[in-house]
């Protein structure tokens, strides 16, 4: 019964459109995706479920979904290969010991978590929300800034149809461009003309950016975590479009980059310790937008691309 007034509500939301950053492009879906989301949702959940606090999966926005599709619409990030950590002038890494738990929506240095939509502009959002976030710590106020902008002009990348968050930073590095706040230069969820401001224009530019693969050396990028701020990470998130909660320990290979994130803090207090992970699929997903990922061996590969930007 349960399931039937879910697939009801489902089937609903396609047919008469009530929330447009729901609906698949291509419109109304048989209920053989729904179908295949029960049986992978009750797959997820029966393998690890006496464990802590472990990874809860079941019916959110992306039931409705195919993985394939999934894939094809959210998971739009391209891997590039990093050098391995530590390279010879990675004198920004200080000596300092780690607190059990830090994340810097603590120190109000964070925007609030935002949707992307059918765009496939993840490499976009997290680039920008690592400069947001950079130029709060240093002391400036917290603005949101234009991701359209990046995806507009990163002129190295694909816009919504997917891009790599190191060539966007070589872009910003190179080009010194500023980033303009959100509201002058809004998000439309498609590709656009790249549009220049003047010099003089106010936005933010980066002064340099570092990234490494931290496979294996968790502590080091908790290190950088607190030193450099937020960090921008590329990982496996196929198994995340199932994702209601919990830390996710399973079911999340370090195979494939596809996805690019924002790592705001971590958490060693518990029996699992985790990296908090901000996403872009909006408030609803997950946890307030936020993913809980085990901390140590690389789940989901999420030490394996990070990156810091200077600002
Ligand atoms: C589960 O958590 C409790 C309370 O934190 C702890 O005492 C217990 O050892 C944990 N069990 C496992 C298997 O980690
Ligand atoms: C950092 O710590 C290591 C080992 O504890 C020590 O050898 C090294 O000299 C320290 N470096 C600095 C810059 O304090
Ligand atoms: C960023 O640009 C500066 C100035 O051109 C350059 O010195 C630096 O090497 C660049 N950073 C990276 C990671 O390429």
């Amino acid at each position: 019964m349960e399931l039937l007034r879910f697939w009801l509500l489902c089937c609903c939301c396609c047919c008469c459109g009530a929330d447009a950053t729901r609906i698949p492009p291509r419109g109304r879906h048989p209920p053989a995706a729904f179908r295949e989301s029960l049986h992978r949702h009750r797959y997820l959940n029966s393998l690890f479920s006496h464990e802590n606090s472990t990874a809860i999966y079941g019916i959110n926005q992306f039931s409705y979904l195919f993985p394939e599709e999934f894939k094809a619409i959210y998971l739009r990030s391209k891997p590039s290969r990093f050098p391995r950590f530590p390279a010879e002038e990675q004198t920004f890494i200080s000596n300092i010991s780690l607190p059990l738990r830090f994340d810097w929506r603590d120190k109000h240095v964070v925007t609030s978590v935002r949707n992307q939509q059918t765009c496939g502009g993840c490499w976009a959002f997290s680039v920008v929300s690592a400069v947001e976030s950079a130029y709060a710590i240093k002391g400036q106020p917290l603005e949101v800034l234009s991701v359209q902008q990046v995806i507009d002009c990163s002129y190295n990348n694909y816009g919504c149809n997917g891009g790599s968050t190191l060539n966007a930073l070589y872009w910003l590095n190179k080009t010194q461009v500023k980033v303009v706040s959100d509201s002058e230069y809004p998000f439309k969820a498609q590709n656009g003309l790249c549009h220049y401001f003047s010099c003089s224009h106010s936005g933010v530019s980066i002064k340099d950016y570092s990234a490494y693969d931290f496979s294996g050396q968790e502590d080091e990028m908790a290190k950088t975590l607190l030193t450099l701020g937020p960090l921008i990470v590329i990982v496996d998130a196929v198994s995340w479009q199932d994702y209601l909660g919990g830390i996710i320990q399973h079911h999340c290979s370090s195979g494939e980059a596809n996805h690019a994130v924002l790592v705001t803090g971590f958490d060693k207090t518990g029996s699992t310790p985790y990296w908090i992970v901000r996403n872009s699929w909006g408030s609803a997903w997950g946890i307030d937008g936020y993913a809980l990922v085990k901390m140590g061996g690389n789940i989901c590969g999420i030490a394996d691309s990070v990156s810091a930007v200077f600002v």
